[in-house]
């Protein structure tokens, strides 16, 4: 596949109907009400920090995230990766380097003076992702109680 085919840009609000179905095409459910409020939440905080991938006319991959600072005992701005994925189809070929690339430049610029991400380590390959971007394993824990 060519790279220059795909374009990253910012996220729009007509991207909701794309990534619904790029989520169903990942995780096997339809879920346009979790993205229209997903999708809306990140609209009205930082619209330009969140990205997508834009191919044959279509979203083939996003990442969503907003700086943030104060939580969690980190008082310096941090730019949260909270959400991403990328069409298998088009895997492989940087479209998730070249979405961090334009996600961590926008949180740079809003201040952000470190940028951080959970990841499921089930998860591996998101994991082994963020380590190939030059992310390193940080010393929180997340802790969960079930209700
Ligand atoms: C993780 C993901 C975003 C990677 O997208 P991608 O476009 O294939 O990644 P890139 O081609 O930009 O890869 C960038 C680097 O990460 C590495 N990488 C990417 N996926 C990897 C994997 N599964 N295992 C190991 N390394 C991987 C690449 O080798 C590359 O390293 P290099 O630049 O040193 O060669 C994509 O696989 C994905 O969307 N996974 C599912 C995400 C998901 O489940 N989201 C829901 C929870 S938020």
């Amino acid at each position: 596949m060519n790279q220059a085919e795909v374009r990253i840009r910012a996220l729009e609000d007509t991207d909701i109907g794309d990534i619904t179905a790029l989520d169903e095409k990942l995780g096997g459910k339809y879920r346009p009400e979790v993205w229209e409020r997903r999708l809306g939440y990140y609209m009205r905080r930082d619209p330009d920090s969140s990205s997508v991938a834009e191919a044959d006319g279509r979203v083939v991959g996003f990442m969503l995230g907003e700086v943030r600072s104060g939580e969690f005992g980190l008082e310096e701005p941090t730019g949260w990766i909270e959400v991403l994925g990328v069409d298998p189809d088009y895997r492989g070929s940087a479209v998730g380097r070249r979405l961090a690339e334009r996600v961590l430049e926008s949180f740079r610029a809003r201040g952000a003076t470190h940028v951080r991400t959970l990841v499921d380590e089930e998860m591996a390959g998101i994991g082994d992702f963020f380590v190939a971007l030059g992310f390193e394993p940080a010393p929180m824990r997340p802790f969960v109680k079930r209700f």
